[in-house]
């Protein structure tokens, strides 16, 4: 009998070169290709079961009921796994987050590559890592890099078939810690999915798209030889970039609060007197701050100091999605 239920679970992931517009964003068919490592320690644990008396998806998220895009992009992943059974039924997910929701992480990652792991074996499908990814790119395109354990990329690809991540290296290849300095726990304003299609109107992103290749070599390079200075540079400059096409987009998205300036300034100072460290912001105010894993303490406490910032939260090198 086929299996209808199973769990997983999976970490969020932090980019190093940032995914920032859609080539086509139905399928989220990202603009350029990006490479992140995942978190390990902070983890969504997903359980899902297909079940012959529902009448319609349901989504319990962190214990409440969910409903709107939550709901409506968990069914995109479930609505594939049905055209690829044939079989019509619908299915619970529960999805719990050890990370409270607004701590800064974004659980989107985790949860969709939890939910694309668990609805595949509950559906008693045994894909493949790229399928898995490929799954979890519809719920949310940065979920795709959870599926793989360590440093992932993400190929952009040219279809559906062929946009999927793979791991470039696992977590014991280099021992880093991102350690996150929280600036505010508010919503974002703008999420992630209404930025990618402002990305298009900024100037910016034609220049930045044009040059992603070479970031992508470089960062690839960098993290295969574990060479910590030029990951700072290429991170940063990419991290920069991003953040030139969200203000020069219509509208214009200005994330950064005064503290999260202040953290650039103060990690470009620490680098420069000879501590190994970087910056790499997303769609919000918070600041990543990458170290080798041994200096994070140091960088934790350092970062406690700075007016704003709330709380660090440190995370290590993570594996990928795996089934309880
Ligand atoms: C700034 O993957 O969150 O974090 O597909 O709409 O869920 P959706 O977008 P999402 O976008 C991530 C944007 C980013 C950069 C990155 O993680 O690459």
């Amino acid at each position: 009998m086929e299996t209808s239920i199973a769990t997983a679970i999976a970490h969020p992931n932090i980019a190093l070169i940032k995914y920032w517009g859609d080539r086509e964003p139905r399928l989220r068919l990202p603009a350029n290709g990006s490479i992140s490592m995942n978190l390990a320690g902070l983890t969504t644990r997903t359980r899902v079961s297909f079940d012959d008396a529902l009448s319609s998806d349901e989504l319990i998220l962190n214990g409440a009921p969910a409903h709107g895009e939550a709901l409506e992009r968990a069914g995109l992943v479930l609505e594939r796994l049905r055209q690829m059974t044939g079989v019509r039924r619908y299915a619970r997910v529960e999805s719990v987050n050890n990370f409270p929701m607004g701590a800064g992480v974004a659980s989107s990652a985790s949860a969709f590559a939890a939910l694309a792991l668990a609805a595949s074996k509950a559906a008693g499908l045994e894909l493949d890592e790229s399928e898995l990814s490929r799954l979890a790119r519809l719920g949310s395109g940065s979920a795709c890099r959870s599926v793989p354990g360590g440093y992932v990329e993400w190929l952009a690809g040219t279809s559906d078939e062929d946009s999927y991540a793979y791991s470039i290296a696992p977590p014991e290849h280099w021992a880093l810690a991102d350690c996150i300095a929280i600036v505010s726990r508010a919503h974002k304003q703008v999420v992630s999915r209404q930025g990618h299609v402002l990305a298009a109107t900024s100037p910016i992103q034609a220049a930045r798209l044009a040059d992603t290749p070479r970031r992508l070599s470089w960062c690839r390079s960098a993290i295969l030889e574990r060479d910590f200075e030029a990951l700072a540079e290429i991170a940063e400059l990419d991290s920069n970039l991003m953040h030139a096409v969200m203000l020069t987009s219509t509208p214009r998205l200005l994330y950064w609060q005064p503290a999260t300036l202040a953290l650039m300034q103060a990690v470009v100072e620490w680098r420069g007197a000879g501590l190994p460290v970087f910056y790499t912001i997303d769609a919000g105010p918070n600041v990543h701050v990458i170290c080798p894993a041994e200096t994070a303490e140091q960088v934790a406490s350092r970062l406690k100091e700075i007016p704003g910032v709330q709380e660090v939260l440190t995370a290590l090198t993570g594996g990928a999605a795996r089934l309880e």
